[in-house]
């Protein structure tokens, strides 16, 4: 499902929210160590911040069959961890479907079940390398 804002209905006379009260800030530490501050709006997931930043390729799934997080897992620090809700069945489900231990670290989350929001403005989160499809 595509990662979409929600629609918001306009009454004649209502004043329109500032965007600039809606931006939100991540850094992203990339594989060799480089802080890229990523600016998004609020209700967007990470992966799209990242994606639409240059550090991610896009791709028009989240969670799906196909995927397993491959291509959207970052690292976060158990203090930003406890701001963020607990992974979904799914989410964990494609998690450990590929990272079984001893791979399978519990810092690692699917950015794009991550929603950006006030809480975890500034959130700091390690890059995991992509990987390519591996079938053998
Ligand atoms: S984009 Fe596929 S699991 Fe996140």
């Amino acid at each position: 499902m595509a990662d979409l804002l929600p629609v918001q209905v306009r009454q004649p006379g209502d004043s329109l929210p500032r965007v600039d009260t809606r931006i939100v800030t991540a850094i992203a530490v990339d594989e060799d160590g480089r802080r890229h501050t990523v600016r998004a709006l609020a209700g967007q997931s990470l992966f799209r911040a990242l994606v639409n930043a240059g550090l991610r390729l896009h791709l028009s799934h989240q969670l799906d069959t196909s995927c397993y997080g491959y291509v959207c897992r970052v690292s976060i620090s158990d203090e930003w961890r406890a701001r963020i809700p607990e992974p979904t069945e799914d989410e964990l489900h494609v998690l450990k479907h590929h990272f079984t231990p001893p791979d399978f670290d519990p810092s690692i989350r699917c950015s794009c079940k991550i929603k950006l929001s006030d809480k975890i403005n500034g959130i700091v989160v390690a890059l995991v390398p992509e990987k390519c499809w591996d079938f053998t």
